[in-house]
């Protein structure tokens, strides 16, 4: 998994090849949810899950995703803010919004940090150990799903990243 970005998993065009199933959302954001809670007990972290329709994808990729995207949401705030989860049906497909309180980033950082490897200057003078990978992965993943993934964030205004899946076609 720590390798999909090389792996043997891409088409001749270079996408993931996809092994799809139905997936819950409701369930499997609520998992990812509880996972991060039980590795944060002191976190505050709300969820807010509407029921969606099922999506069809591939359900470990998709908790890769999701257990991304929460851990930096707490590994780039402050331990005493709140992180909100939020799963809506949207038109054309569902919206998941992980908002959190943080450090934020800067604004011509935005489009680098789904770089591999890029790490804002801002958590790397913080002790938080990763790599850089972890959102460069998840838009691999979301755009294999037909999806997107986007961020709002301003530097000490907190962070937002939606992501975005349309639901099946036909
Ligand atoms: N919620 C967030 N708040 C502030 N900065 C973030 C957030 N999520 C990601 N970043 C920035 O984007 C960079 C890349 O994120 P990611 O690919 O997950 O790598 P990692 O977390 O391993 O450093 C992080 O190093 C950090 O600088
Ligand atoms: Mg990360």
């Amino acid at each position: 998994m720590a390798d999909l970005l090389t792996t043997s998993r891409l088409d001749g065009g270079g996408a993931l090849v996809l092994r799809r199933e139905r997936v819950d959302l409701v369930l499997a954001v609520g998992e990812a949810v509880e996972r991060c809670r039980s590795a944060h007990p002191q976190r505050e972290i709300l969820a807010d899950l509407d029921a969606v329709p099922g999506f069809d994808g591939e359900p470990g990729l998709l908790a890769r995703v999701f257990d991304n995207l929460l851990s930096n949401a707490v590994k780039y705030s402050d331990p005493s803010s709140t992180v909100r989860v939020r799963l809506q049906s949207r038109e054309g497909g569902v919206a998941l919004c992980i908002e959190d309180q943080g450090i934020g980033i800067a604004p011509e950082d935005q489009f680098r940090v789904f770089t591999p490897f890029f790490r804002t200057d801002r958590s790397r003078a913080r002790d938080t150990g990763g790599v850089g990978l972890g959102l460069a992965l998840s838009k691999q993943i979301v755009e294999a799903h037909g999806g997107r993934i986007s961020l709002g964030s301003g530097p000490g205004e907190g962070t937002t990243v939606l992501v975005f899946l349309p639901a099946a076609s036909g």
